[in-house]
């Protein structure tokens, strides 16, 4: 298969993340006979920096013509100090996310068994975690009217959702289901928020074409504290912009390390793969930033495009690396492993696979039961 993609490096340590990520798809390239252009475009603080735009015309169009974009991460500390700014690296981001129709970010979080002392909460209450996050990306109080008050003394931020917009990603998340544990839940504010009432009586009417799969409703407050309690529970979370943003980082707690867990953004005509970190300023440069997150968004991209066995071959590569302690210091704090060691180790490591891998026991996909 042939493949042109985009490569957003972006801010911090995403360019150090992407170049491993690069890494193993050109290892798939040539394990598999594919073949893969990367395209690399500027984005977020070090756009604005060039061009003055977080998102360059240039880079979105390069991101249009694309069949994927490999995005690294965003954001940098000189603008997060200084809240009178009028242009700021995150709007690149999200302007890319709305101008490709990016509507779903499917977040998987699950627990890698090798990895499992790493979570700070009991492994009782982690080990069975299996629940990916359908978060809403292209709506709600994100892209809602913003009105800052010229006296500077206040300020809005309009939350809306449409039916449309509440019932596509509602479908994919109840598809994903079906092929899972066939649950849904919806995390709300339904008690407070209009929006949340909406979402309520769309779902529960999409619910009834999915008569397989059961539905119940969260309060978001109650589900941040069921997710730390019990996240067994969960197996598809549906839920709206803001929340769900909130939700995936604290997924993040359960795996142990929030450089382990990647994402997919998808729409009807593009699709972007992105970890759930953010920029980390303070470690750029220095080596030391997991790789694991985008590179296992890569095997979320070779999924994507039904490269099933592909992405299995580089979800078994990072498991060894796991296995075999070849981690960064987040995961093992005395570990001498830099990110450019562990990704050539994964990269390295992407082999057919003969059949041996469990791909059940811990496992990475797109609307399987194995999702991570
Ligand atoms: C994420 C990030 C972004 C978001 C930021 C960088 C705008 O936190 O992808 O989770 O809030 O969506
Ligand atoms: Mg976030």
């Amino acid at each position: 298969m042939h493949l042109d993609i985009a490569v957003l490096g972006g801010d911090g340590i995403g360019p150090e993340v992407v170049a491993q990520s690069i890494k193993c798809l050109r290892s798939v390239e040539e394990t598999f006979g594919h073949s893969f252009t990367f395209t690399k475009a500027k984005v977020g603080a070090v756009a604005i920096k060039e061009t003055g735009e977080p998102l360059p015309e240039k880079t979105l169009e390069i991101c249009k013509k694309s069949d994927a974009v490999l995005f690294g991460a965003i954001g940098a500390p000189e603008y997060d100090g200084n809240p009178t700014s009028k242009i700021w690296p995150e709007q690149g981001l999200l302007r890319l996310r709305k101008e490709l129709g990016l509507f779903a970010n499917i977040r998987p979080v699950k627990v890698f068994p090798t990895l499992i002392k790493q979570s700070p909460l009991a492994k009782s209450t982690v080990q069975h975690t299996d629940l990916v996050i359908y978060r809403e990306l292209s709506g709600g109080i994100y892209y809602g009217e913003k009105i800052q008050d010229e006296s500077q003394s206040s300020a809005t931020d309009t939350c809306t959702y449409t039916e449309s917009e509440i019932s596509r990603i509602s479908h994919l998340a109840f598809k994903a289901a079906r092929a899972r544990r066939k649950k849904v839940t919806l995390v709300d504010k339904a008690n407070v928020l209009e929006t949340s009432r909406l979402w309520r009586r769309v779902v529960h009417t999409i619910a009834e074409s999915y008569p397989d799969v059961s539905l119940n409703c969260l309060f978001i407050d109650n589900a941040a504290v069921q997710m730390i309690l019990n996240p067994s529970q969960f197996d598809v979370i549906l839920t709206d912009n803001m929340f769900g943003d909130i939700l995936s980082d604290q997924g993040s707690v359960i795996a142990g390390s929030i450089g382990l867990l990647p994402s997919a953004s998808v729409g009807t005509e593009h699709a972007m793969f992105e970890p759930i970190h953010g920029s980390y300023p303070n470690a750029k440069n220095k080596n030391i930033a997991n790789p694991v997150a985008s590179i296992l968004s890569t095997a979320m991209l070779l999924q994507h495009f039904k490269m099933d066995e592909e992405s299995d071959a580089v979800v078994a590569a990072v498991l060894k690396s796991f296995s075999k302690k070849i981690v960064t210091p987040d995961i093992m704090g005395s570990s001498k492993y830099g990110t450019n060691y562990v990704g050539d180790f994964i990269a390295d490591n992407i082999m057919e696979l003969d059949g041996s891998f469990n791909i059940n026991d811990e496992n990475i996909g797109l609307g399987k039961s194995t999702i991570i």
